[in-house]
């Protein structure tokens, strides 16, 4: 359907009006939407030959929620409250008839009405907070009415989507139908029609009395768990007035709320954030020979930690995977470690025994490399030495069938010259996964300039099937996410030795919105693995560089992180806590008096810039570079690979968002304090910041992408 054909239609059957929306994909709120459901209610509600209404949708899905295409105009009329308004006003009954996903504006949409029917399988929510912003049409105010305020807290607050039968028992939907809800709610609204009885309206219903130790419980976690974020705590403000005030005053508090929100940075990054998460799957400047190619078996080499939680990546997906491992004990350890993962989820509840086996099932761990002949995918993760691999891709050149993609997940190592080992480079690509590669949602899709177009989008379609952010890059030393990380770790160093102690960076950086700081994650993974990385990259320090080896004192002293006890923090057994330690801060102001630093308090500020601004600029020259086309494919990674904070849309959003200007002169006084080595302006960020231009706008000539 054009979108600028009727998007609501009316049929009316037996004296009920079902009034239909079509809008595809998702039958979100447009104005036409709006406008064209409260005429088709209101024409019905005046009909002398209707009963009682229904409102329904066409195609995937009921009203997934407003139309975040709109948002960043001004909100026009007919606004949503006018339209549940008169839905809940409506002297005949109205029934909703859910399926798929009726979500935000859509569940309010059904809130409003005066039965709810859905499919089994619908799922129902307000998941406004998610995008920055609270319920605005009635939600916040009618939803605690109807199921009570503590379920109406953990809804709103948490976004969290029900199921159709946990949505029944809380008191939310009123009857679940078979698969033909359409009729099950036109049978509804007959009876409603013709009961006795007079409608229920949710508005109308008592207000919810106030639950103080679940309101208290409530921002505690939201504070917690949704740190640095406005929406949730917004959300029990508006959750409050439901409780203390009538309605008509709840409706017009929850109202300006939204608005305030609507307005609001956070809820912009987060707009950005989720279209972006859509829009990088779409790849620009593939050809009509970039047909992906189909996969129903896949391969694994190495049964490691990162291959292990690679195998389970395609099992959990439904595809059955050979894991191979050259060594016996290996593979034992490596299907040892996966059935361990799976029985965690169980005992957790997350999953069932049924399903793990069914999981555990598709993998089938073999030594030998005959096992890989029927694969249409194979990863390589094995050592990170090119030797290995060469051995490694030499075998699957011999074995793999033709056309199968041959997927490396080095992480540092060049790919193409991993493809030049193969006599079929087209079909090799990079997919490098996240540890834990079974949680993590990024998946860098690594192309080589010899990557064939329909091997490409092979990978990316593979890599969202297993319910990845699959990010396309062009070969490039760390790619993407580790290139920028390289430059942001640089800066921690000098930070330390200029006069912060660890817990000084992570404090700044959690409380700009990490997840984690830097040097707890570090003792997470393994101090190791930076210190054998920096050892390999020794040759390539320039003399005269500079450059801070505290990594290496603390490595040379056996502290390897929370493995070993003790890293950047001590650690009491048991216990993942991080705390700082008085023998690295001795060790750290030793260093600082032995190269000469005098050690000065360093505001949270600079630690901050120094260590965003310096990824934002490795970023800009990763966009001039071509190593990917989109400032989003940048977002994304650091979104869904590096714990950077949603509500900020990324490392190149949040330099936006700051003004590129400001930004480039944050780096040229960085300069002139630090020298030129590490703080020259990239070109593309001096070029924006003198023309008013921005990251997230600018896009490449296609002719001009590295590779293409
Ligand atoms: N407004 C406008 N477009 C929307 C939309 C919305 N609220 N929700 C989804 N879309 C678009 C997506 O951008 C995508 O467009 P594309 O095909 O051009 O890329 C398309 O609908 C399909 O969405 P996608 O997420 O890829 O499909 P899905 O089946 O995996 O998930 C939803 C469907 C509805 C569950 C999911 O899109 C979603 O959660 N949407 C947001 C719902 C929401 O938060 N509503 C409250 C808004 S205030």
């Amino acid at each position: 359907m054009e979108p600028d054909a009727a998007p609501v239609a009316t049929a009316i059957r037996d004296r009920i009006a079902v009034i239909t929306i079509d809008r595809p994909p998702v039958n979100a709120l447009s104005t036409a939407v709006r406008a064209g459901l409260l005429d088709a209610v209101r024409r019905a509600a005046a009909d002398r030959d209707v009963d009682a209404l229904v409102i329904a949708c066409a195609g995937r899905t009921f009203i997934a929620g407003a139309d975040l295409a709109e948002f960043d105009r001004p909100p026009e009329p007919p606004h949503l409250p006018e339209l549940t308004q008169a839905i809940e006003d409506c002297p005949k009954p109205v029934v909703a008839a859910l399926f798929g996903t009726a979500l935000g504006g859509g569940f309010e949409v059904a809130l409003a009405c005066h039965y709810r029917v859905a499919t089994p399988g619908a799922r129902i929510g307000l998941p406004e907070v998610k995008l920055g912003l609270i319920p605005g049409a009635g939600g916040t105010q009618r939803l605690p009415r109807l199921v009570g305020f503590e379920r109406a807290l953990a809804m709103i607050v948490g976004g969290d989507v029900v199921g159709a039968v946990d949505a029944l028992a809380a008191g939310a939907l009123d009857e679940i139908a078979g698969d033909d809800v359409v009729t099950a709610a036109a049978a509804a609204a007959r009876r409603l029609a013709t009961a006795a009885a007079p409608l229920r309206r949710s508005g109308a219903l008592a207000a919810a009395a106030v639950d103080r130790t679940a309101l208290e419980r409530a921002r505690r976690d939201a504070a917690k768990r949704q740190r640095g974020q406005h929406a949730p705590l917004v959300a029990i403000d508006a959750l409050c007035a439901a409780a203390t005030l009538p309605l008509a005053e709840g409706l017009i508090r929850e109202r300006a709320l939204f608005l305030e929100l609507r307005r609001s940075e956070q809820a912009a990054a987060l707009r950005y954030a989720f279209l972006a998460e859509r829009e990088v799957a779409k790849l620009p400047g593939l050809g009509a020979d970039a047909k992906p190619r189909a996969i129903h078996r896949a391969g694994v080499v190495g049964a490691g930690t990162m291959g292990a939680a690679i195998a389970m990546c395609f099992a959990n997906a439904g595809l059955p995977v050979a894991l191979l491992d050259v060594d016996a004990a290996g593979l034992a350890r490596g299907l040892e470690n996966i059935r361990r993962n799976y029985a965690t989820s169980v005992a957790r509840g997350s999953l069932a025994q049924a399903a793990m086996d069914e999981r555990v099932g598709r993998i089938a761990a073999t030594l030998d490399w005959d096992a890989l002949r029927e694969a249409d995918v194979v990863v390589e993760a094995a050592f990170e030495d090119i030797d290995v691999k060469r051995q490694v891709f030499e075998a699957l050149d011999a074995v793999a069938r033709p056309g199968a993609v041959l997927a490396t997940n080095t992480s540092y190592l060049d790919v193409a010259t991993i493809a030049g080992f193969t006599t079929r480079p087209q079909d090799v690509v990079g997919m490098h996964f996240f540890s834990p590669a079974n949680v993590m949602r990024l998946l860098e899709v690594v192309r080589t300039p010899r990557t064939a177009p329909a091997v490409l989008a092979t990978a990316m379609r593979l890599g969202r099937a297993l319910g990845k952010v699959a990010v396309p890059v062009m070969g490039s030393d760390g790619f993407v996410g580790n290139r920028m990380l390289m430059q942001r770790t640089r800066e921690t160093f000098f930070l330390l030795e200029e006069g912060a102690l660890p817990q000084d960076v992570d404090r700044a950086l959690v409380e700009f919105g990490f997840a984690m700081g830097p040097f707890a994650v570090a003792d997470l993974s393994g101090l190791d693995i930076g210190w054998a990385n920096r050892k390999a990259r020794a040759h390539r320090r320039l003399p005269g560089m500079r450059d801070c080896n505290l990594l290496d004192q603390v490595c040379e002293r056996g502290r390897l992180g929370q493995k070993t006890g003790a890293g950047w923090y001590r650690y009491e057994a048991g216990d993942r806590t991080p705390r700082p330690d008085p023998e690295i801060e001795a060790l750290i102001v030793a260093h600082s008096r032995a190269t000469g630093i005098e050690r000065r308090p360093i505001p949270d500020e600079e630690i901050v810039g120094r260590c965003v601004w310096s990824m934002v600029n490795e970023g800009a020259r990763i966009l001039e570079e071509g190593v990917v086309t989109r400032a989003l494919d940048i977002d994304m990674v650091w979104l869904h690979g590096y714990g950077f904070p949603a509500w900020r849309g990324g490392p190149m959003y949040a330099a936006d968002a700051a003004g590129l200007t400001a930004v480039h002169d944050a780096i040229l006084r960085y300069r002139d304090r630090f020298g030129p080595d590490y703080w020259t302006p990239a070109p593309l960020l001096g070029e924006l910041a003198r023309t008013g231009g921005r990251f997230t706008r600018w896009a490449r000539d296609a002719g001009a992408t590295r590779g293409s």
